[in-house]
Parts: C-alpha cells; structure tokens; sequence
C-alpha cells in the first residue's frame, strides 16, 4: 500500500498520508482534507471509518479472529481468568504470578461500595430494568470518589479504573437483589472475583452458600468473552463522552446506556425473549421467514454482525460453555437450545443469511446460559456491562493518555431549509 493515497475534489487534485498498523486495514488520514478542500467524508454508521489508533482489540471479521493485546480469545477463555484478562487489558502484558496476586488483591479490595449507595436503590420501583439502575448508579459514583474523577492523575485514572471493574459485581448483584426483595449480600474478600459476585447475587442470610464452581468457571470464561470488542457502539460512547473531559464513571454510565439497546448488548435479552417466543423447533421455519421479509421489520436477535462476516469466535466457545452448564445441571434436552440449534442450522443453510454473511454472534447463545445459571432475562445485558466495563475503561485510558487526543466532533451533511426570514406568530397562518 502506498504511503498516500491521492483524492480529486472539483479537478482540484490532493494527496492524504496513508497510515499502516500492524495488522488490519491501513486507513486514509482525512485529518486535513476539509481544510484544503472544504468538503466532508460522509459515513453515518461508521462502516469505513477508523476512529482512532488502538493497541488493545483486534478484530479480523472474514477470518473470525479476536485478539486481547495479541492474544487470540480462546486461549485466553480457556487457559486465563477473566482478571487476568482485566490486567492485560489495563496493562498490556500477561501479569507474573506475582502480578496477578497483586492485582488480584487491589480489585479485590473495592469491591465494597459506599454504604449511602444503598439509598439509591430505595428510589426504584422493584420492577425497574436492572439497566436503568446501573445507569443511575455508576454515575452516581462520581459523588462519591472525589479522589479518582481528576483524569489528568494517573494514580486517579488506575484508581477510578480498579474502581470501575471491582464495583461493577456488587452494583449488579445489588440491582438484582433490589428487583426480587432480597436483602444485599457484602462481598467476601476470600473468594475470587466471579464466585464472589455469584454469591452476592444468589446468597441468602438464612443460610451458607456454596459456589458452584462449574458456574463459576463459565460465568468468568463468559466475562472474558465479553470484556472488550474495538470500537463498538458503547465503547465509541465511552470515548466520546471522555474526550470531553467528563470522569470516568459518568463516561462509563453512558456506555452503559448505549449498550442497553437491543441492536447492541441488549441483543442477548431480546435473543432469549426470541427463542421463547419460538418455543418449538417446529416453529423456527416461520420465524427464519419473518426475518428474511424486507417488509417485516423482525430480525434474528443474536445473528449478525457489523464486523463478523464470518462466525463470531466467541459465540462458539459460548456454544461450549452452554452444553457445559446444562450438562452440570443435568439439563439434557433444553426447549430453548433445542431451538437455537434448529434455528442456527436452518440459517446456516438458508441463501439469504449465506448472502448477507449472518452468523450466530456471541448474543445468540449466551442468554440459554445464563438462564440455565438461575439469572433472569432482565439481567443478561447488566452481566455484559459488568464483563465490558473493563474493555470500555481501558479503552477510557487509551485515549486519554493519546497526545493526540481532542474533543469528539463530528460535522454534518446540512440537507435542512436554506436561510429564511422570521415570520411574526401574528402573521402566521
Ligand atoms: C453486539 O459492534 C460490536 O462489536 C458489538 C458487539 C460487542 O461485543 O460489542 O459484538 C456486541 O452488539 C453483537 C450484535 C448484537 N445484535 C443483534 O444480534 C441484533 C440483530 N443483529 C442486527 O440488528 C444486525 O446484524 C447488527 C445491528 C448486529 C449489525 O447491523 P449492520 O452491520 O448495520 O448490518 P445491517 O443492519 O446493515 O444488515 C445488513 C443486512 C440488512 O439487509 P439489507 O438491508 O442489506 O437487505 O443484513 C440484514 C439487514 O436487514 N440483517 C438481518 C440481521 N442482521 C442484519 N436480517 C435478519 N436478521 C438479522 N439478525
């Protein structure tokens, strides 16, 4: 590829930088192109375009390939634990033994959250989306860390950071805790960080709780699977949001918001509402045909992908760690997996999803798992903000410490009504 690459705008001929990563498409610097051309690229959903230079996901969507600074995703998910994961992602290397037992032990101990957060809670009605709570009270934190919202601090930016990631369980199981009338479970420094977050979900002060640690096994590999994607929708959030300066527990409470739609990471709630209302194999056929009908604005929720044009990495593990915990759970012919295997394999065969290269993503089986584990519907999108937030705050960082950085600001193609003359409301109409 060569180093520039030349545009012609109005017979005016210009030559822009071309810059090469390491792996993955190069990109075309248009930095400078409205300045010396006084025109705009145009691409609404971002389909070409690069928003920054990042050294921590890569995706190759053809090939169905996911890296971790490097590391392919199913070493990582089958041989590392998703804290280990966190490390690489905040630091860039695996952690050392020692490293590991370090970082461990400083997440470990935020895990706690303001004793007056409690009061939030009492503010929700008890069926509110659990979402909408964790919206809510990850931007509350920031009332209550005044020592880690300055992010010119590098010491606050990896406070506020081991913050985000500890906290994150105990807000979740706190939300959780709230919409069935249970009593809020402490976290428990001698457990690690996914037991402990199963035991504050599903604890009862009435009695001891034993963590299954097949559950625990497949809740930390699912947490990994989820802890970063490049620049998705909710991670670009995070990053505009923070370009402005604001801190990072209201950046990461908008990217909570932004994953909540179901084109997004809502996708994994809506995809397990789909297969229920399938509910029999028999009825898959109609709803593959729905799905293709230009005029029926239904679609397979947890098939496609704005990257994967091939099967995504994680939605295979996730198809492994299903069988895992319904084999733990004795589950042998589940109504809804016998429904997402009938359906996955129509599609697979059918042109019109061969045509628009649409494969299971890692939505389409993660919701049967996290049912079959005991968590409601309700909660599948709060599991994947609670995994993501290490992606979103890594990313945060990456920017933030990019010399480069400026405020987000995108511009527009004006197509609204040329300049006009006010006219008095008396005489109108
Ligand atoms: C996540 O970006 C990320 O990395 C996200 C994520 C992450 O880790 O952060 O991977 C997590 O969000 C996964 C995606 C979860 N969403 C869903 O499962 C919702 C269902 N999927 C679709 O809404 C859709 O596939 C998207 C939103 C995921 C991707 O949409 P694109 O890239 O904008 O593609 P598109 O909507 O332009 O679709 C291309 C064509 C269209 O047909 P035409 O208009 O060209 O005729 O494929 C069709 C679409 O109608 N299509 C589908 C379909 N997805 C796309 N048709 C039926 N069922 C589907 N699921």
């Amino acid at each position: 590829m060569s180093a520039s690459s030349t545009i012609t705008v109005d017979d005016k001929q210009i030559d822009l930088p071309v810059k090469t990563g390491t792996i993955g498409p190069h990109v075309i610097d248009i930095g400078k192109l409205h300045a010396k051309t006084g025109v705009f690229t145009f691409d609404p959903g971002f389909t070409s375009t690069a928003s920054c230079e990042s050294k921590i996901t890569y995706i190759d969507g053809d090939e169905g390939v996911l890296l971790y600074r490097g590391y392919p995703i199913e070493q990582l998910a089958e041989q590392g634990d998703f804290l280990e994961t966190c490390y690489l992602m905040l630091f860039g290397e695996l952690p050392t033994p020692a490293q590991k037992a370090d970082f461990d032990y400083r997440v470990t101990r935020h895990t706690m959250v303001h004793d007056q957060m409690n009061r939030f809670f009492q503010g929700f009605r008890r069926d509110a989306h659990p979402m909408a709570v964790m919206v809510a009270c990850v931007g509350a934190l920031s009332a209550f860390y005044h020592d880690s919202t300055d992010i010119s601090d590098e010491k606050q930016r990896m406070i506020a950071s081991l913050r985000m990631i500890a906290k994150m369980p105990t807000l979740a199981a706190m939300a959780y805790k709230y919409s069935i009338g249970q009593p809020f479970v402490y976290p428990k420094n001698e457990l690690d960080y996914t037991s402990n977050f199963l035991r504050m979900c599903f604890a009862v002060p009435c009695e001891e709780y034993q963590v299954n640690p097949i559950f625990a096994r497949a809740l930390d590999r699912i947490f990994i699977l989820h802890a970063d994607h490049e620049q998705n929708a909710s991670t670009s959030t995070v990053r505009l949001a923070g370009s402005s300066g604001a801190n990072p527990f209201a950046c990461i409470a908008a990217g909570i918001a932004c994953l909540w739609g179901p084109a997004h990471g809502g996708a994994n709630e809506a995809a397990l509402k789909m297969l229920m209302e399938i509910g029999t194999p028999d009825r898959v056929k109609q709803y593959v045909d729905k799905a293709k009908d230009k005029n029926d604005p239904f679609r397979l929720m947890g098939f496609g992908h704005r990257v994967y044009k091939n099967y995504d990495p994680r939605a295979r593990i996730m198809q492994k760690t299903t069988h895992e915990v319904l084999g733990e759970l004795g589950i042998k012919d589940d109504p809804l997996l016998e429904v997402a295997m009938q359906l996955e394999q129509i599609a697979l065969k059918d042109e019109y999803f061969i045509e628009k290269k649409l494969y299971p993503n890692i939505d389409f089986y993660s919701g049967i798992t996290l049912k079959a584990m005991g968590f409601p519907t309700d909660m599948f999108t709060v599991l994947f903000a609670l995994a993501r937030t290490v992606g979103w705050i890594a990313q945060w960082a990456e920017m933030i410490e990019d010399p480069s950085q400026k405020i987000g600001r995108p511009r527009q193609l004006y197509i609204g009504p040329d300049k006009r003359e006010y006219v008095p409301i008396s005489q109108r109409g």
